[in-house]
């Protein structure tokens, strides 16, 4: 497995194995891998000939006040969990290698970005759509890998897709949790052991608005209510959303029919972690 930093070393791999008839996958990440991570690099590699894995810490897609520079990083291990899981190329460029000093072109989407994470991160799928776009110039993928856990930005990159026309099937990949239910997350490495014990209150609240829509209940803000009176029982957590959306639209609902997301942003201390659930309907 190789790793490269260049634009023009990917274009040349990737061309490379084009001659040669390969199907491509593409799993876009920021690094510092985890199970979730492995689990979109599994299907990729169960899916395509040849797997390259995007590791890039976007300083776009980070608002001025959040964690770019304290953001995790750690290559040696995530070529080892890439290397283990079947992939063929880690794509880790530097800053100035995807976005030149005078960059001034973005990709930006209105309706689906304004809720949920948009309404606290208002430009943050502005800097998710435009480097899933270089991405996907520079890598020209048969298929790409999100995981579901940032649902919004999956309906996002799906719509974009849609839109602009790219030529790639989107495949997203079910939640990977913890034992105790906690979303495996690269944020997770930001709790103390007591954030961490309380940080399991996300994934309780969402498993409580899914039993509750299997049971029946039709009414978002029944389930809505629940979901946070659950969260307002831990005192470490501090409610950013807990919000019932239409799965595509991302529009709020207040009926629970057709596919529908119920989706939490919690504080746990200082650290903003998300969890969802979508319900089928
Ligand atoms: O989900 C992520 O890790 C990032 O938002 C992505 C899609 C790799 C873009 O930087």
């Amino acid at each position: 497995m190789n790793i490269v930093s260049s634009v023009a070393d990917v274009r040349s791999q990737v061309k490379d194995w084009r001659r040669q008839g390969l199907s491509v996958g593409l799993v876009p990440t920021m690094g510092y891998l985890h199970e979730g991570h492995k689990s979109l690099i599994l299907r990729a590699v169960a899916e395509n000939d040849r797997v390259v894995v995007s590791d890039f810490v976007n300083p776009i897609q980070f608002g001025p006040n959040e964690d770019l520079d304290s953001y995790p990083r750690d290559l040696d291990a995530d070529a080892r969990l890439c290397e283990a899981a079947g992939a063929h190329l880690i794509f880790h460029p530097r800053p100035e290698d995807m976005y030149a000093s005078d960059f001034c072109t973005f990709v930006d989407m209105s309706h689906l970005t304004e809720g949920l994470c948009g309404k606290t991160r208002p430009t943050h799928f502005r800097g998710v759509c435009t480097v899933v776009s270089k991405l996907f110039h520079i890598v020209a993928p048969d298929r790409a890998y999100f995981g579901q856990k940032d649902a919004q930005q999956l309906a996002v990159i799906r719509r974009m897709v849609r839109d602009l026309n790219f030529d790639i099937e989107i495949i997203g990949c079910p939640i990977v949790r913890e034992e105790d239910g906690l979303a495996k997350s690269s944020r997770n490495t930001y709790l103390n052991p007591e954030e961490r014990k309380a940080a399991v209150v996300l994934s309780r609240a969402v498993f409580l608005a899914r039993s509750l829509m299997e049971r029946g209940e039709r009414n978002a803000s029944v389930v809505l209510a629940a979901m946070r009176a659950c969260i307002e029982s831990e005192p470490l957590a501090r409610i950013d959303y807990v919000e019932a959306v239409d799965a595509v639209s991302m529009q709020p609902v207040e009926r629970i029919q057709g596919p529908v997301l119920c989706a939490v942003a919690v504080y746990i201390g200082k650290t903003r972690l998300i969890d969802n659930v979508t319900f089928e309907g």
